[in-house]
């Protein structure tokens, strides 16, 4: 079978193309697998009609769930893992948690969704100094990086996959990089985890931190932080609870020490319902492979990219070269057409695409096909 049809078996983890969607949105949220609709919905049954308090089930699942994204990022041990509620929860636990000195860096880019800015801006008040790289060519390199580095730099911060188009760092180098000159590596992934192969401990990284909803296919509201052992050590309580302590369920011993800042950060009651979801649907990639899925993603893209390259009037604003790409495809296109508005019009065709700063976005999983690229692209350019 070519990798790039998908073919039945893979379709068949899905319902919402049945009525004739095309989805190729998946930058901005994914669909669900029918294997997470059917676990949630089951947790919902016993909570609406069943034994109400079964929550120590759910929270097994729960555990079975952090494990899960452990193997997914080849976190060493799962207790690494601390559940949240989006990428944003994680970044401002790190950002707020680090014992920063007036006068240190943390190192950013001018292209980075604001998820992975407005944490780091907040720390003003400290002190704290953005140093923010240009992107050339749409990419920030290694070699950029290591020439931005001051001494005052503490942290670097990058997304794995741009949110805009699609550049993929080499995030292995970089890590080499951070580890040489001690710096702190963190790593916003919710552009990659799920389409892109990611090894915390290879790559030498602090902190990932990722929501749910994108490329891991899972509900929103829920996400996870990775945090390296040298990182967790130095992070301060930041958010607290009545869980953030030792033992919590002695409810009137105030005065315990904190549990380990991963999991104090799980400060109450969980999104049980959420996480139940997000274990099926990591089960599910893990099963068919990232390395896998990867290269589907890399083939199905690729063969989008050579469509558009067909069109005079159309500009790729997304890195080509392999090792740089990923699911996410945007280009420009001449003339005076409002990206807002076709996006709008293929809405109405049952095809969704994204428009993001004057562009069009297309974002492609493991399961979609050369026939959905060459029906959307026909569409778009029919308009
Ligand atoms: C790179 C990146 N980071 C973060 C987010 C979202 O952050 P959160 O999970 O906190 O909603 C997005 C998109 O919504 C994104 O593209």
């Amino acid at each position: 079978m070519s990798i790039s049809e998908p073919g039945p078996h893979y379709r068949n983890f899905f319902s919402h193309y049945k009525s004739g969607l095309i989805y190729l949105n998946h930058a901005s949220v994914s669909p669900l697998p029918l294997a997470t609709y059917g676990a949630m919905e089951k947790y919902l049954r016993e909570r609406t009609f069943g034994s109400v308090e079964n929550f120590e089930i759910w929270l097994q699942t729960v555990e079975e769930t952090r494990k899960n994204i452990a193997a997914l990022v080849h976190a060493e041990r799962s207790d690494q893992i601390t559940l949240t509620g989006n990428t944003s929860d994680g970044l401002s636990a790190v950002a707020e948690g680090f014992p920063w000195q007036a006068g240190d860096q943390i190192l950013l880019n001018t292209m980075e969704f604001p998820a992975n800015i407005q944490p780091f801006r907040a720390l003003a008040r400290k002190g704290v100094e953005l140093v923010y790289l240009e992107p050339q060519d749409g990419k920030i390199t290694p070699e950029m990086i290591e020439e931005a580095i001051t001494p005052q730099t503490r942290m670097l911060s990058i997304s794995a996959v741009q949110y805009l188009n699609g550049f993929k760092a080499d995030l292995k180098t970089i890590g080499e990089i951070c580890g040489a000159r001690d710096i702190y590596f963190i790593v916003d992934g919710i552009q990659a985890v799920g389409a892109v192969p990611i090894h915390v401990t290879e790559y030498g990284i602090d902190a990932l931190s990722s929501g749910g909803h994108k490329w891991l296919m899972s509900p929103a509201g829920t996400g996870f932080l990775y945090l390296s052992d040298p990182l967790a050590e130095q992070l301060q309580p930041y958010k607290t609870g009545w869980q953030s302590v030792k033992d919590p369920w002695q409810l009137s011993n105030f005065e315990q020490d904190w549990k380990t800042v991963s999991s104090h950060l799980e400060t109450g009651m969980l999104n049980t319902s959420g996480f139940i979801g997000m274990n099926e649907s990591i089960k599910m990639l893990l099963n068919i492979g990232i390395q896998h899925i990867r290269k589907t993603i890399l083939d199905t893209s690729g063969y989008a990219i050579g469509k558009l390259r067909e069109q005079s009037h159309v500009q790729i604003i997304s890195p080509l070269q392999d090792s740089y790409r990923s699911g996410i495809v945007t280009f420009q296109i001449s003339g005076d057409t409002d990206p807002e508005e076709l996006v709008s019009a293929l809405r109405k065709k049952n095809i969704s695409v994204s428009s993001r700063e004057g562009m069009i976005r297309i974002s492609i999983h493991f399961y979609n096909t050369r026939t959905e690229i060459d029906t959307a692209l026909a569409t778009l350019f029919n308009l």
